[in-house]
């Protein structure tokens, strides 16, 4: 039987593996079908305060603090200053209203009204004119009896871990670029294939670590990789958006990790199958300030089972053409490209959590499904994409795509450099991706 290239690509790029055969023969046999083309709801907004009276801290803004700040703006946090207290709310307020009705406080990127997350630290509306109004009448402290129960994101840490992966060597960060990213393989060191069922990234530098991907590589890739490493003599070698030279059927992601993210056990009961003899490659974004040095030796845990109710797998999700260097011209000197892609179902799956991925020139983006009724289930969207606060997104209820369904994914550039971008890993470059992390049942 011939298969041409492109069917076989879209076969790997749906997780195609021997034991998912079934599914995925299925989700590549209507060849013809696929097509190119050019939070939550809003949280409590009712305040503490009597109506008529001004916001104050115990009343209105500290709980929300609690619940959307402190997690990554706490001692030892990611975020480089605390803002747990009155004192030290009140010491930044203008700059934290700027940043919250600018939206880029707190980093939740996923548009209001697409999908419901679990986990979800975004504000509403309502409660950035809350603050914003609390700050305009100056930001008053009010009384500490009428202080209101924030609802701190689960901490997300393992509660057992069966296996730690470090770093090799400790890194010596280049903090004399901003951003550093550096891929390392590593072992994966178990004999006999088991299911990861939950991760918890360990950033030895958390104000160093920006993010981290853990990909799942075939062993076959070692000495290669190897090689690579021996390069500039340091540990790990430069990799951007990807792995490395590494082609995009053999990897595949086991997680992403970004600050804030939620970690801890997969969601629903999923295991991540990691085979004896597999690599992971853990790319780390490392973003330095001025005047930081040092050294990183990261680490991740996790915890896994040799059977699971249900296999997961995070299937990568976008158009096989584009991945060949052809229909995703990003034009130099333009504004506002977008590329669509879309496929229709030949099988069903169920889907818990959505990621979208683009580089540094990424605009907006969006995956949805088009539904054979003509409705449309929206899984992700993001309207001010920031390559630096990528992470999944996990459905409340995991959703469903059905056969006929048609799964749709939509990017938009501005280009603003004199060249000519297309897909490519390199800083330079962009890509289109989405995935989802989904199950047969
Ligand atoms: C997911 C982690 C995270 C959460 C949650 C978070 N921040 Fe931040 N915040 C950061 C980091 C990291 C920085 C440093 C700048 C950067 O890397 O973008 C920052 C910077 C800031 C700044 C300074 C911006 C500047 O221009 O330097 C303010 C103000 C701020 N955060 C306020 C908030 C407020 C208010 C909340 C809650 C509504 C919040 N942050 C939630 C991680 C977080």
């Amino acid at each position: 039987m011939k298969v041409d290239l492109k069917i076989m690509l879209l076969m790997v790029l749906a997780g195609c593996t021997a034991d998912k055969q079934d599914v995925d023969s299925s989700v590549v046999s209507a060849p013809g079908a696929s097509t190119e083309t050019g939070s939550a709801p809003d949280a409590t907004t009712e305040t503490g305060s009597p109506p008529g009276a001004s916001p104050t801290w115990h009343a209105d803004v500290r709980h929300l603090v609690e619940s959307s700040c402190t997690g990554c703006h706490e001692e030892g946090g990611i975020a480089p200053f605390v803002l747990g207290s009155y004192a030290d709310f009140f010491a930044m307020k203008e700059m934290v209203a700027n940043e919250v009705s600018a939206r880029r406080m707190p980093p939740w990127k996923a548009v209001d009204g697409c999908a419901e997350y679990r986990d979800d630290i975004s504000l509403s509306d309502a409660e950035i004119a809350l603050i914003v109004d609390w700050v305009d009448n100056g930001a008053p402290e009010g009384d500490v009896a009428d202080t209101r129960e924030g609802t701190p994101p689960p901490a997300g840490v393992l509660e057992r871990v069966d296996l730690t992966v470090t770093l090799p060597v400790a890194y010596e960060v280049n903090t004399s670029a901003v951003d550093d990213y550096r891929c390392f393989p590593v072992d994966w060191p178990l004999e006999e294939d088991v299911f990861v069922t939950g991760y918890e990234v360990k950033p030895e530098r958390a104000d160093l670590v920006h993010h981290v991907i853990a990909f799942i590589i075939p062993g076959s890739y070692r000495d290669a990789l190897a090689t690579l490493e021996a390069e500039d003599g340091k540990s790990g070698y430069e990799c951007f958006g990807g792995p490395g030279p590494i082609s995009v059927v053999d990897s595949s992601w086991l997680g992403a990790w970004a600050p804030g993210a939620v970690q801890g056990l997969l969601p629903n009961g999923l295991g991540i199958r990691m085979k004896a003899g597999d690599l992971l490659v853990l790319q780390m974004h490392y973003n330095s300030e001025e005047g930081t040095t040092g050294t990183d030796q990261s680490a991740i845990a996790f915890s896994y089972e040799t059977a699971v109710e249900r296999e997961g797998w995070i299937q990568p999700f976008t158009s096989p053409s584009w991945v060949f260097g052809a229909g995703m011209d990003i034009p130099a000197g333009e504004l506002g490209v977008e590329h669509g892609f879309e496929h229709t179902m030949s099988n069903g799956f169920t889907i818990h959590s959505a990621n979208l991925h683009m580089h540094n020139l990424g605009k907006a983006g969006r995956m949805e499904v088009g539904k054979a009724d003509g409705s449309t289930e929206c899984l992700i969207a993001i309207d001010d994409w920031d390559f630096d606060w990528q992470r999944g997104y996990v459905f409340k209820e995991p959703k469903r795509i059905e056969v006929g369904d048609k799964w749709r994914l939509s990017c938009t550039w501005d280009n603003p450099t004199d060249a000519d971008v297309a897909w490519g890993d390199g800083t330079g470059d962009e890509m289109c991706l989405g995935s989802v992390l989904m199950s047969v049942d």
